[in-house]
């Protein structure tokens, strides 16, 4: 996600920003800028790429002032290039703005400005937000601060923004909502950025601006308002952060903090997307291509390794609850087999990182082939999105760990959220079906908080299995891919050999492989298969096998018979997939802790598979 770094005071600004976006690199990001305010001049550097091509950009020219503002930007409207890099600036360079978040209804500001007489640069819809609070600040002649609160309450989205007024130049204005921001409180200065880390380094005085709160920094002065100008007194709390391991937090590994992320981002995913209040599913990204979709004869999956597990989950979805036939194939196999496409069909790849050589190859040769091209995709901007019709961003966060985790929680959301939203105009389920669902939907981020409280009894597991030589993974229905998903997860980063199956498969060849030496682990939640996942546990029993269930909560018949149980909080059986797989994310992660693997950068992997 993005980074911001601002800071007013007597020191010079330039060096407290360039090494503040340092700090916040570790948050992933493709370009990054800077504004400097030097007596009333603003010196404005951007370019795509890192902060040290952003400090080369500054070579030999003004970085003179002490005051300015600084971002990293994550991609989320427009690609990641010069222009679309922030800071941006109003048309008439009264605002120059950063902005970490997703401004919802952009377009139609955009549009209204435009009637106004004002064009556009970039992408983004930052630069709308910037041009926004400039025209009311000029048409209404209102202080700058009071034109940014003005500008928000016309916003729906999420931000966190820090603006300088060239003509009120001795100001930093903030505002939040959704997107965090913290200030340090210096003497005679003030400090202000995304997280803590660029700020610990001068003062262990923070106050976290809160949702619908604006700061207005001077020198000597901090002032809170909140959107209807109305004082709020700071509550200043002394942080204790350790400057040594900020990159990830206080985790060991980006893997482990991703993973406990998910809640978080599978908020991030459905925000502006499910209205829990009208109960109502809106994917804009896919809003004009809906028709089309909804009259699919059929959709086809394309995706590699989780991605692809994550497509397994949608076949269900899709199948079960818009009745529309799904085929979900590995990229790789079917940009080469030659495959039936027609113009009736829709394909939609799914990639976190956007650039999968195969998926982007096989997307390439369905286009020509007349179908409909969606992308499910984590990173804006990236190759595949830009050559799909219509799509929809899994706004995840920039994963870091090669191990894919949050971001096939994401996906799968996703995946739920198509689903629904399509049966319903399907009329395949009923109103109030739809109205459960999404209500279910946004219980999943605290339940996943809730069955993290097992993790250290999850990590005792792992400890007894780190030296296994192979591992089993069953599941039945929407489990099934998890099953795949959490042998992927411990084979890519433990190496330990690991294979998933539907669990009645297990007859069919596989249960020769159990004896003593096995650990087998089952998906065993509480659905319509459940006294099937029963019987299966028991023949592994019978062999001797050593069972480790991932079970509902208050379980006693499983408990009763399997060797070690994990238990999630109970939900509808086509979220599970969202839950059930977490436990099974933990146990890989800590099994390779053990095993001395490196988890964020396994052996032979890649992040993004750029090549065939
Ligand atoms: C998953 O943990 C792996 N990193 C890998 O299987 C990955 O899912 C696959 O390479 C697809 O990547 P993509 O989602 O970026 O297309």
């Amino acid at each position: 996600m993005c980074g911001i770094v601002g800071y007013i005071g007597s020191r010079t600004a330039y060096p407290i920003l360039i090494k503040g976006l340092q700090r916040l690199e570790y948050r992933g990001y493709d370009s990054a800028g800077i504004a400097l305010l030097d007596n009333n001049n603003v010196n404005v550097y951007k370019c795509k790429g890192k902060v040290r091509d952003l400090e080369q950009l500054t070579n030999g020219n003004p970085i003179g002032g002490t005051i300015g503002i600084g971002h990293t930007r994550w991609a989320t409207h427009g690609i990641p290039n010069d222009v679309n890099a922030h800071p941006h600036t109003s048309m008439n360079g009264k605002f120059v703005v950063v902005h970490n978040g997703i401004i919802e209804n952009f377009a139609h500001l955009r549009n209204e400005l435009i009637s106004r007489g004002y064009s556009f640069k970039s992408e983004t819809d930052t630069e709308v937000l910037a041009c926004l609070i400039e025209n009311i600040y000029t048409s209404t002649n209102v202080s700058a601060e009071t034109a940014v609160r003005i500008a928000l309450t016309k916003v729906v989205g999420a931000y966190g923004l820090v603006v300088i007024c060239t003509t009120e130049p001795n100001k930093l204005i903030a505002a939040r909502k959704g997107s965090p921001l913290v200030i340090g409180m210096g003497h005679g200065e003030y400090f202000i950025a995304s997280d803590a880390t660029p700020i610990v380094e001068y003062t262990d005085q923070m106050v976290y601006l809160n949702d619908g709160e604006i700061a207005i920094l001077t020198n000597d002065n901090l002032n809170i308002t909140n959107l209807n100008d109305e004082r709020k007194d700071p509550n200043v709390t002394t942080v204790d952060i350790n400057i040594d391991n900020i990159d990830k937090g206080d985790y060991e590994h980006y893997m482990l903090k991703e993973i406990h992320e998910q809640p978080i981002s599978l908020s991030d995913t459905f925000r502006g997307r499910i209205n829990p209040d009208l109960k109502q599913i809106n994917l804009g990204g896919i809003t004009e291509v809906l028709p089309r979709i909804s009259n699919a004869k059929r959709i086809i999956i394309v995706a590699c390794g989780t991605s692809y597990h994550a497509g397994l989950v949608g076949e269900y979805l899709f199948e079960e609850y818009a009745r529309i036939p799904v085929e979900v194939e590995y990229a790789s196999e079917f940009r080469y087999r030659n495959p039936i496409i027609n113009a009736g069909d829709v394909i939609i790849a799914i990639s976190q990182s956007g650039e999968t050589a195969d998926t982007l190859a096989a997307i390439r040769m369905a286009k020509e082939q007349g179908a409909l091209i969606l992308g499910i995709c984590n990173v804006a901007g990236s190759s595949i999105p830009r050559e799909t019709h219509a799509g929809i961003y899994t706004h995840a966060g920039p994963e870091i760990g090669v191990a894919s985790t949050k971001a096939f929680t994401a996906q799968v959301m996703v995946l739920t959220m198509m689903a629904f939203l399509i049966g319903k105009k399907r009329n395949i389920i009923s109103t109030e079906k739809y109205e459960e669902m999404i209500s279910n939907m946004l219980k999943v981020p605290q339940s996943i908080e809730a069955l993290m409280k097992n993790e250290a009894h999850i990590r005792e597991i792992a400890h007894l299995y780190k030296d296994a030589t192979n591992a089993i993974y069953l599941g039945r229905g929407y489990l099934y891919p998890v099953a795949l998903e959490g042998a992927l997860k411990l084979k890519e980063i433990s190496y330990i050999h690991a294979e998933g199956y539907p669990a009645a498969e297990m007859k069919h060849g596989p249960i020769a492989l159990i004896d003593q030496n096995m650990p087998v682990f089952v998906l065993a939640t509480k659905d319509k298969y459940y006294e099937k996942i029963v019987n299966n546990i028991q023949e592994v029993k019978a062999r001797r096998g050593q069972v480790i269930a991932i079970v509902s909560e208050g379980d006693e018949t499983i408990r009763k018979m399997a060797d070690h149980v994990i238990e999630v909080p109970n939900i509808d059986e086509a979220l599970m997939p969202l839950i059930a797989v977490v436990p099974l994310q933990i146990i890989s992660y800590y099994v390779a802790v053990m095993r001395g693997c490196n988890v964020d950068q396994p052996r032979n992997l890649a992040k993004s598979v750029t090549v065939e």
